[in-house]
């Protein structure tokens, strides 16, 4: 304990020197409160409300699914009968949040509406690309459309509120997670919040179609040891500072409503009771402005975890620590009006709470229309509608990354006579959407990938299918069909990779090969047909060096989303020149775990002619593709690059041009991307760091010069004594396609 104090007082001071805040919290609360146009009305009802409404907005419950569709339990109905409940999870369609909402309307003595929340990740009834993927699009206009669309269909639905964006910076793909964020980089990760929050809130939250967003997780839930979900995050706090904090900061810039607390703990403090985190690092330093809600049952885990003896004392931690609201625990519901009684909790802190609450009601237009989002006409409207789905399969079309394309084997060539698509992929709807996939129906809405070629190629082809083998057996029953097949078909699309639910929660792995037998099955297709392209689908980067060695062609298409197999479609049969990089390094081994562009140099670094230098003896160092990379069916150039300055100042912009050419046979996009590197510093840094990037079209035989502009800020970071600013020295900048670029020019900053 008295650690944690030392530890959590020094953060105190690190962060106070950064503040140009001095303000105690009390201050922020009414310089922040004041400004509010709901701020009288909600004092208002505050007044009229007793401890235990107050606390009733504080719960949050579930709503319940049978066979049929949506139910109410009768004990939730009594509870928001009885004003027990601010908020419900889980609950959605016009109709069913309807009869909610009636319930905490009618009946309840001030009549408060409820929130819907609901975990709308990438997509509510049409679903885009898992986040990771859509992430590797480089759109951040297009990242904010998706949320944007998601917003629309939620809202159609009755939901109010998202849990998302998920914001966590993961170096670890054996955490499963990794899907829901935008991968391993803080610079690039922090404009996917920005965008992403954007998306879902709009510039206005009263409008119908608009939804509080919800950044997440607590901080750091990305960085588990080994990889394990829930496990515990233990971190330097530079690397916290500077690698983690960043994307949900800007989360708050962008004026995300509201904010969910982490299963972990955090250099031994759980999130969920972590004061520093909600009440010093939101509240003071960030000013974030709406209410922290914990994730679901965390602070009844705080008693697992060992810091509270019971649920009586998690609730009073979490509480305390600025957890405004308690998601499915019904801790806050049973004790804080004891912990108030025993001034353990003091009611000022529960206003303060209620208030966060109200305001996002306020703010939604919930008080002047309850029934605004359970609007029937707008769920007939407005889901799946043909806009949406071709938005959907641009969208995944982006997001597709060429990782091997030998001798021009993509794209096919739409006169083929005859086509084997095999793969437990190949032709499985319930496993094309990801997981989150909110209310799209596995069964019914993805396109399949023979679905998607079928419909691209009409009848004109032989189109045959086999599923060869499943996800995860040993089983060889299906392969023969399969290499039958293959061996009377002009090409063969292989669909491998890993079933819907082998990533989310929850589900880590610690192999990440091709799970089961797909490998052999690979290898006994090629082994009859060399023109077999790898259609890989995807939560996480894989180990698929076999894969890379073997196969001729690789197109990693993570989860796409509904139109999945048209949009894999578009791009095999070359109606889309495939753009997309990744924001994940992609190991070679599971060994190399935690792996990134962005590591240090070391005392060592490595060299082939030292034996002592940092490597393994076994495997390479580099990664099997690395952050940034991508293939096109062009290829593309970067010639001329030059600084505006040798020199500057920390006032002065350095712009960086190069002439990017499209080199090859192909119209094409690339995603040309700028690193630096700060050379010596007054602490390790890393060996680049990406600064800026520009995504361009390009016909063949076009260049077109790109501009980029460095400001101080770009080379900034917390130094030896935690302040954060730059040093003067010198610099690298980078320019290319991929992290492994080398093409740079130096600069000085004085
Ligand atoms: C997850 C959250 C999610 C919540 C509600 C939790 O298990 O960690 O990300 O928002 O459930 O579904």
């Amino acid at each position: 304990m008295k650690l944690f104090k030392l530890f959590f007082l020094s953060f105190l001071f690190v962060i106070g020197i950064n503040s140009c805040q001095n303000k105690t919290t009390d201050n922020i609360k009414t310089s922040k409160q004041t400004n509010n146009p709901f701020d009288v009305q909600i004092k208002k009802l505050l007044s009229k409300m007793t401890l235990e409404e107050k606390i009733g907005q504080l719960n949050m419950l579930s709503g319940d699914w049978s066979v049929t569709g949506p139910t109410i339990r009768s004990n939730v109905a009594k509870e928001i009968k009885e004003g027990h409940v601010g908020a419900m999870l889980n609950s959605y369609t016009a109709a069913y949040t309807r009869k909610l909402m009636e319930l905490a309307v009618d009946s309840t003595r001030l009549g408060i509406p409820l929130l819907f929340g609901y975990d709308v990740i990438h997509g509510m009834r049409t679903i885009f690309p898992i986040p990771l993927g859509e992430s590797c699009s480089w759109d951040l206009k297009l990242i904010e459309k998706s949320a944007r669309i998601a917003a629309i269909e939620a809202s159609a639905e009755g939901v109010d509120w998202t849990f998302a964006p998920m914001v966590d910076i993961s170096r670890d793909p054996r955490w499963g997670r990794v899907m829901e964020g935008a991968g391993e980089d803080p610079w690039y990760g922090s404009l996917v919040a920005k965008a992403r929050v954007k998306g879902f809130q709009g510039s206005n939250l009263s409008s119908d179609s608009t939804i509080l967003a919800c950044v997440k997780h607590g901080v750091a839930y990305g960085a588990p040891i080994a990889g394990r979900d829930y496990n515990t995050v233990d971190m330097s706090k530079r690397t916290l500072l500077g690698v983690y904090l960043p994307p949900y900061h800007a989360a708050v810039e962008a004026g995300v409503a509201t904010a969910m607390t982490a299963f972990n703990d955090l250099n031994g403090t759980p999130c969920t009771a972590n004061g520093w985190i909600w009440n010093n690092l939101y509240r003071k330093q960030w000013g974030f402005k709406g209410f922290v809600v914990s994730d679901y049952t965390a602070i009844n885990e705080l008693v697992p975890h060992g810091v509270a003896k019971n649920l009586f004392d998690a609730d009073v931690l979490a509480f305390n620590a600025g957890v405004d609201m308690d998601m499915m625990g019904e801790g806050y519901i049973s004790n804080l009006k004891k912990a108030v009684a025993e001034g353990l909790v003091s009611e000022k802190e529960i206003n303060r709470s209620v208030y966060r609450i109200l305001k996002a009601k306020f703010e939604l237009g919930l008080f002047k229309n309850p029934y605004k989002y359970s609007n029937e006409q707008r769920e007939k409207n407005d889901l799946m509608t043909p806009e949406h789905l071709a938005f959907a399969r641009k969208d995944a079309r982006e997001s597709i990354v060429l990782l091997k394309n030998n001798e021009h084997l993509l794209p096919l060539s739409k006169k083929i006579k005859s086509i084997a698509i095999i793969g437990p992929l190949g032709d499985n709807k319930y496993n094309m959407l990801g997981a989150w996939s909110a209310a799209g129906d596995r069964y019914k809405d993805p396109v399949t990938l023979l679905e998607g070629v079928k419909n691209k190629l009409g009848n004109r082809v032989k189109i045959r299918y086999a599923q060869g083998t499943g996800f995860n057996t040993k089983s060889t029953k299906g392969f023969q069909k399969a290499i039958n097949l293959a061996k009377n078909s002009d090409v063969v699309l292989l669909a491998v990779g890993e079933s819907n639910d082998m990533s989310g929660e929850a589900s880590s792995r610690a192999y990440l090969n091709l799970p089961g037998n797909q490998n052999d099955l690979v290898d006994a297709i090629l082994k009859v047909n060399k023109k077999t392209v790898i259609i890989l689908m995807n939560g996480r980067p894989l180990t698929i060096s076999h894969l890379a060695k073997v196969a001729p062609a690789i197109l990693e298409t993570w989860f796409a989303g509904t139109e999945a197999g048209n949009a894999i479609a578009d791009v095999v049969f070359g109606d889309y020149n495939p753009s997309g990089k990744l924001t994940m390094t992609f190991p070679r081994n599971v060994g190399q775990i935690p792996i990134f562009y962005s590591h240090m140099n070391t005392g060592r670094p490595f060299s082939p002619s030292n034996h002592y230098t940092s490597k393994y003896i076994d495997s390479p160092n580099s990664p099997l593709y690395p952050f940034g990379f991508g293939l096109s069916y062009t290829t593309f150039k970067y010639d001329s690059l030059s600084i505006s300055k040798q020199e500057i100042t920390t006032k002065d912009t350095l712009r960086v041009s190069v002439v990017l050419k499209n080199t090859g046979n192909y119209d094409g996009t690339e995603v040309a991307q700028l690193y630096i590197r700060d050379l010596v510093g007054s602490v390790t840094r890393p060996v680049k760091e990406l600064r800026g990037f520009r995504k361009v079209f390009l016909r063949k035989g076009e260049s077109k010069k790109l501009i980029f502009k460095l400001t101080n800020k770009d080379l900034s970071f917390y130094r030896k004594d935690m302040t954060f600013g730059s040093e003067p020295g010198r610099f690298y900048v980078f320019v290319g396609g991929n992290s492994n670029t080398e093409y740079k020019r130096s600069f000085w900053l004085k």
